[in-house]
């Protein structure tokens, strides 16, 4: 790979950023060789109530605990309105763009402490205490980073769960947590296409019931207005609520182990997990990567895509820039609508300085066409972003010289709901760019690459990437199951960390991420689990066996490929395959509707039954010269069917 072009850090990067290359190398030093040092210098970035004696606390072996700032006390909400105030009260805290262009809103630092302390007081009025878990359904609206924050303010565990998601999924991440509380909006609106939020939600809350959880309040943000159901006693409006209670509520003194979210994502196996986020390292780490990572200065304005239904709204649009009193832009919309140049017009709108978006969202702009972006000015951009999935170097090297005119650096960031925040990424002033890696480690983080027996790899290399030692942002636990954290995170590499991506090393010493070497593929840059799509495809009575696999796919990184095979007697036709689709979009939602199915009258096993996916991912693939060992199949003719019927054909 020495023929990749290597972008350097120019003079005008580098000249007011917050980090250059030496001092990047020597802060890099110091935090892995003295961690208690070095975090006990930067814990302080936040406020604390009773400031923390002790720093690190942790161990990935045996049971695994980990533990940072123990025996401080803090509070997330306070951090990220109430110290801002007497300096920043009138400054816009929030930025909303809605669907429609002609809609937007800013809310102040004044404005924030207001609303946020008059819903901690609904949540309190309804009897929600530290510790209960609220589930937020929402739109990408204020009115949901209001109610991520309430909920810290009392102490309460918030449980975002992304509106994309269907009853069925929303409902099992309900039932998980015994979440009683839920907040949600009348509908949303992406695209001029309204979503059924609220009619979700009561479906969802009949299924939960049947698990015995019962729902007792659902609070209702009118969004768009239009007619749902209503269950007298238990829903309640929002804007009723918030009138009838006071405008100031003091924050819970909250130690920092004390749970601060929980956030359900995809693995390898079985249902979703909640991963367990805590408050005072997570807070610590995500203002700490935000600053650095976007070289984010006072009076930025900055702007992250996602939706706080993922972690990158979580850390990246809520609490990271609210934490250092930055304006953040929320965007309810889409990057087409009402046309291609949306994301730029909005650019231009608000004069964003740092915009963090996702490859999928960068490869459907380029292939819209450079006139989009020309015919914008895109002059106050000075930091871009990217995250989510491996960015192909074509779409990295668009993003630059289209949308940046060369003249603005990229920070390429990978991480995971589970670390929290940001752990290898480029700083703008610090960091020579590779088109396609997410270059070297953030501070604190020790990345490592064994091979599948474990053996750890030096040097140039490629291999598993494992983290060999905790920083403050990461996951305490699987929430109720710490067990299932310790065997899906420390277990496969004893004492490690292990992330479920491949990696790369070069000689320079940059990270190249490769994707998932588990049974997770990424779709969009959403994460989904492989398993999960297979047991929504089985649980439709004409289906007896289903095999799930991604397969490189132009816009969305990977795409869902499914074989299915049928019940006996059962017919294949194209109106059962559109059936099949719409079955596992209401099972899971529309981010897991299969690409391809493919009808698969058996499926490559092995002698003992197990199901050989490295086949099924290279028919997917198109590359059955590659296909490998097939004489351990139980019957090695399914093979030639699969390929002879196979849904690629070029
Ligand atoms: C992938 C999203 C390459 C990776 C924050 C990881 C990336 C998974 C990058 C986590 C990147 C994320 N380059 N791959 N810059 N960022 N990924 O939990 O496979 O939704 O394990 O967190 O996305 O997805 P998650």
């Amino acid at each position: 790979m020495s023929d990749v072009k290597i972008h350097r850090v120019k003079p005008e990067w580098k000249k007011n950023a917050l980090i250059d290359n030496e001092t990047y190398l020597k802060w890099y030093a110091e935090s892995v060789k003295n961690p208690d040092k070095f975090w006990g210098k930067h814990g302080k970035r936040i406020d604390w109530f009773k400031p923390y004696t002790k720093v690190k606390n942790t161990s990935f072996t045996g049971k695994v605990s980990i533990k940072w700032f123990e025996d401080g006390l803090t509070n997330v909400s306070y951090n990220c309105i109430d110290r801002h105030l007497k300096k920043r009260g009138n400054q816009t805290a929030i930025i909303w763009e809605g669907d429609n262009p002609y809609d937007d809103r800013k809310v102040t630092y004044n404005e924030l402490h207001e609303y946020v302390c008059r819903l901690a007081n609904v949540l309190k009025k309804h009897g929600v205490k530290k510790g209960d878990r609220v589930t937020i359904y929402m739109p990408m609206i204020p009115e949901a980073a209001y109610a991520m924050l309430a909920c810290t303010r009392i102490g309460a565990i918030h449980s975002v769960v992304f509106g994309g998601f269907s009853p069925d999924s929303l409902a099992g991440r309900i039932v998980d947590c015994k979440s009683t509380f839920v907040i949600t909006a009348d509908e949303g609106l992406r695209g001029g296409k309204p979503i059924p939020l609220k009619d979700n939600t009561d479906k969802a809350i009949e299924i939960a019931a049947k698990s015995k959880v019962k729902v007792d309040k659902v609070l209702v943000v009118r969004r768009t207005g239009s007619k749902t159901g209503w269950v007298e006693g238990r829903d309640v409006w929002y804007h009723d609520e918030v009138a009838s209670v006071k405008p100031d509520c003091k924050p819970e003194k909250m130690k920092a182990e004390d749970p601060l979210f929980i956030l359900y994502t995809s693995g390898s196996t079985g249902k979703p997990k909640g991963v367990l986020h805590t408050t005072g390292g997570y807070l610590v780490y995500v203002s700490m990567t935000h600053q650095y990572v976007f070289d984010y200065r006072d009076g930025d304005i900055y702007w992250c895509t996602a939706d706080v239904g993922w972690v990158t709204g979580h850390s990246y649009i809520v609490y990271g820039p609210l934490a250092n009193g930055a304006t953040t832009l929320m965007f309810e919309g889409v990057p087409n609508y009402p046309s291609a140049s949306r994301f730029w017009e909005v650019v231009d709108k608000h004069k964003v300085n740092i915009f963090y978006t996702a490859p999928t969202a960068i490869r459907a702009l380029m292939g819209a066409g450079d006139s989009h972006v020309k015919k914008t000015s895109r002059k106050s951009l000075r930091v871009l972003g990217t995250v989510g999935e491996p960015i192909n170097p074509e779409a990295w090297e668009w993003y630059f010289k289209v949308v940046g005119d060369k003249k603005v650096p990229i920070v390429d960031t990978w991480w995971q709901t589970e670390t929290g925040g940001i752990l290898i990424t480029p700083l703008p002033g610090a960091s020579d760019l590779k088109a396609g890696s997410a270059t070297r480690p953030f501070f604190g983080v020790q990345p490592e690459l064994v091979d599948n027996e474990g053996k750890v790899l030096e040097g140039t290399a490629s291999g598993n990437l494992c983290i060999t030692d905790s920083w403050p942002g990461m996951m305490r636990t699987v929430y109720g199951d710490h067990d299932r954290f310790v065997k899906t995170y420390f277990s496969t590499y004893k004492g490690k960390y292990f992330t479920g991506d491949g990696c790369r090393r070069d000689q320079d010493g940059y990270y190249w991420i490769t994707g998932r070497v588990d049974d997770v593929i990424n779709v969009s840059g959403h994460r989904m689990g492989t398993a999960e799509v297979e047991s929504a495809l089985v649980s439709h009575d004409k289906v007896s066996e289903a095999a799930v696999v991604g397969y490189p796919h132009d816009i969305k990184g990977q795409g869902i490929y499914c074989y299915v095979t049928l019940m006996a007697g059962e017919q294949w036709s194209d109106d059962l395959r559109k059936d099949l689709v719409a079955h596992v979009r209401k099972e899971i939602g529309a981010i897991a509707s299969p690409d391809k199915i493919q009808f698969a009258p058996g499926l490559p096993k092995t002698r003992s039954g197990k199901i050989m996916r490295r086949i099924l991912r290279k028919i997917a693939e198109d590359d059955f010269g590659a296909l490998g060992d097939t004489s351990t199949l139980a019957d090695p003719h399914v093979v030639d069917d699969l390929i002879a019927n196979r849904q690629n054909k070029r």
